[in-house]
């Protein structure tokens, strides 16, 4: 493990002004994506959908880091057939790759999942790391429902997986991305995302902790702490700032570099906002940056002007251009809602 290689990847994933594109969405994910839009999920659909966002002009700026899903990795420009991965080292962002198998149903646990992708990843990882790969993503899904859901068995089962992913990508020195997330679907109060992501961060260092992973080379990608997406009270903008700046003081260890938040269905306008209050009222009293890893809330609106017609790319490219520069300037506390309406 080269920690000295790990630090500084890890910190120039979270530094300040710049975050994360999640554009590693399966290949059945991304189906339904294109679904929305009409466009057929073909290997080709998919390389010139990418390559539409990563050659965005003037990306670099905001963004530190791409993840991609093996398919990708192995893709090309359209322009001049340069690999991605190349592609991104010339122009300073640094290539990821999801490494996880997928949430699956959690046998005699109804209703609950578990990720599963660890056979083999030693390997995987030396190919990735090979082709170029300097961080990888394994996301845990933790669901809150009726019933007790979720139990301490789903908490800890996802925690324990985590942890062996964040050791084995350190080990091929590759920065783990850790991401318990606990997901907005439902009825449940704020408080109760409170109360379930509190435990379950706590339980993923406690994990990383007892398996040896070294917390300054790891960034943490965890939900903020909203309201669920049915509930009829939903939380303002200052609420779920301060929450979640609770929740991770309470549970994130000072060494590690960064948290790097998922969109999670949050409205794009929602997730930048949040970031950005963050920033405004807490990020001097932090020991941690707080930044994006945005898949749905940096791509829904290039993916809908782009509709899967060339004649529409340049105006995807400025629709994604522009959420990246707002969550980049929300990752400095510098975003503010007037730019929304100046843009429009
Ligand atoms: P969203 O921002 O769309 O939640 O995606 C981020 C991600 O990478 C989920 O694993």
């Amino acid at each position: 493990m080269n920690k000295e290689q790990l630090r500084s990847t890890a910190n120039a994933m979270v530094q300040k002004g710049k975050g994360i594109l999640a554009a590693d969405e399966s290949s059945p994910t991304c189906g339904k994506r294109f679904e929305s839009i009409g466009v057929e999920s073909t290997e080709r659909n998919r390389n010139i959908y990418r390559d539409l966002l990563f050659t965005t002009s003037g990306m670099e700026e905001y963004i530190s880091g791409v993840i991609l899903f093996d398919e990708t990795l192995r893709q090309s420009t359209i322009a001049d057939g340069t690999a991605f991965p190349q592609y991104f080292k010339n122009l300073g962002v640094i290539p990821g790759i999801k490494v996880d198998k997928g949430a699956k149903e959690l046998a005699s646990h109804s209703g609950e999942k578990v990720t599963e992708g660890l056979d083999g990843l030693r390997d995987r990882l030396a190919e990735y790391y090979k082709l170029g790969a300097r961080f990888a993503k394994w996301r845990a899904v933790i669901t809150i429902g009726d019933g007790g859901i979720p139990t301490e068995t789903c908490i800890h089962v996802n925690a324990h997986a985590l942890a062996r992913y964040a050791a084995l990508c350190q080990e091929a020195d590759i920065v783990p991305i850790v991401e318990p997330e606990v997901l907005m679907d439902g009825t449940h109060s704020i408080d109760t995302c409170h109360e379930v992501s509190q435990r379950a961060f706590a339980r993923v260092f406690d994990e990383l902790s007892r398996q040896r992973v070294f917390l300054e080379g790891i960034v943490l990608k965890p939900n903020m702490i909203v309201s669920g997406i049915g509930c009829s009270e939903q939380a303002g903008v200052k609420e779920v700032a301060d929450r979640t700046v609770e929740v991770l003081k309470a549970t994130v260890p000072d060494e590690v570099p960064g948290c790097a938040f998922l969109s999670g269905g949050q409205t794009n306008e929602n997730a930048t906002a949040h970031l950005n209050m963050m920033n405004v009222e807490h990020a001097e009293s932090l020991p941690w940056n707080l930044t994006f890893s945005y898949g749905r809330a940096l791509q829904a609106s290039a993916l809908t002007s782009w509709s899967g017609k060339d004649e529409n790319i340049p105006t995807a490219q400025e629709a994604f251009f522009q959420r990246a520069k707002f969550n980049g300037l929300a990752s400095k506390g510098s975003y503010s809602q007037e730019l929304e309406s100046e843009m429009a």
